[in-house]
């Protein structure tokens, strides 16, 4: 039975960093994300009759990489359900790959969620987020739409560690703008990333120390509607994350020039009285959270910015579904 699933990448307000468990990719934080609308993983899967499966990303046969990863994944299944049968996996990213927009988080969703199909699993949401949370943390938030947090949970065995939704995408209308800076591969992945900040910075601990307070404030911010409110909280997150980066050794800087003319210019805007807001992931591009009304005046000033290669303007997006 040949199955296709599209799954929405998400990008988080009050971010994830650091693990307890680098297999089970159980965080040491819980996190709160927004799901986008425009970038997407579409991941079709088939049963292959042959005695090996075959993976196709972005219309050519994967990389070792790549393939082993995906493999790797279909073999939790595989092992837990007493399946069998190779697979074919054919999937495609609408915009690049591993350059902190996330891809890996619409990835693995799309791949949990044509599996379970293909399969004929029928395993609930809260189980394939804890699939997904395996093939790459932030998956486990790409199973819903709307607006989405990950709960740490508490046993070692990450059971309880998986994403529920906050509300439907349909609750609030914002917008979320992905500023583009540098669309290339980044040098230092955020698993390699975040292990390392864990391990050396000093900052680390005030991190895990001050979530708590960001946590509240952006659910609440979320339910209220309250933009403000979300916004210097999600802006206050990133700065403290990027803190904890840069104080790990050896520093690690995934900012660009560009970046920080962003983060003025978003500054600038706020000043003229157009309320919007940042957040950076683990890579040089910024993302803005804004009401549409603002939508024309930011993006002509954004757009001034040297060094900036795309716009593109997400609203909230849905739930992984078969398409
Ligand atoms: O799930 P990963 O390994 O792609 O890590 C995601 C890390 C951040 O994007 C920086 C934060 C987050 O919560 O998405």
């Amino acid at each position: 039975m040949k199955v296709t699933v599209k799954a929405n990448t998400n990008i988080a307000l009050v971010k994830y960093w650091g693990k307890k468990d680098e297999n089970l990719k159980i965080p040491l934080n819980n996190s709160i994300s927004m799901t986008l609308d425009k970038l997407y993983t579409i991941t079709t899967s088939d049963i292959f009759d042959n005695d090996h499966d075959q993976v196709i990303f972005n219309n050519k046969d994967a990389s070792e990489i790549s393939k082993n990863k995906i493999i790797k994944f279909v073999d939790l299944f595989r092992n837990e359900y007493k399946r069998k049968e190779k697979l074919i996996i054919k999937t495609e990213n609408n915009f690049p790959t591993a350059s902190g927009l996330a891809s890996s988080a619409s990835g693995f969703a799309a791949l949990a969620k044509s599996i379970n199909e293909v399969f004929e699993l029928n395993l609930s949401d809260i189980e394939l987020s804890k699939y997904a949370r395996i093939g790459s943390g932030s998956a486990c938030r790409s199973i819903y739409g709307g607006f989405v947090e990950w709960q740490k949970g508490n046993r070692d065995n990450g059971e309880d560690s998986y994403a529920i939704q906050l509300v439907k995408e349909n609750y609030w209308d914002i917008r979320m703008m992905v500023v583009i800076i540098d669309d290339k591969q980044k040098d230092k992945s955020s698993t390699d990333g975040m292990k390392e900040t864990v391990e050396t910075s000093p900052f680390y601990p005030a991190w895990l120390d001050t979530i708590e307070n960001d946590l509240n404030n952006v659910r609440q911010g979320i339910l209220d509607k309250d933009l403000e409110k979300v916004g210097i909280t999600m802006e206050h997150n990133c700065l403290k994350m990027h803190s904890t980066m840069f104080t790990t050794r050896p520093a690690i800087i995934y900012w660009k020039p560009a970046t920080l003319a962003v983060i003025n210019k978003v500054y600038e805007l706020r000043k003229l009285g157009v309320e919007c807001y940042f957040t950076i992931d683990a890579g040089p591009n910024v993302k803005i959270l804004y009401d549409q009304n603002n939508s024309e005046k930011i993006k002509k000033e954004i757009m001034s910015v040297s060094d900036i290669t795309n716009l593109i303007e997400c609203k909230v997006g849905s739930s992984a579904l078969i398409i």
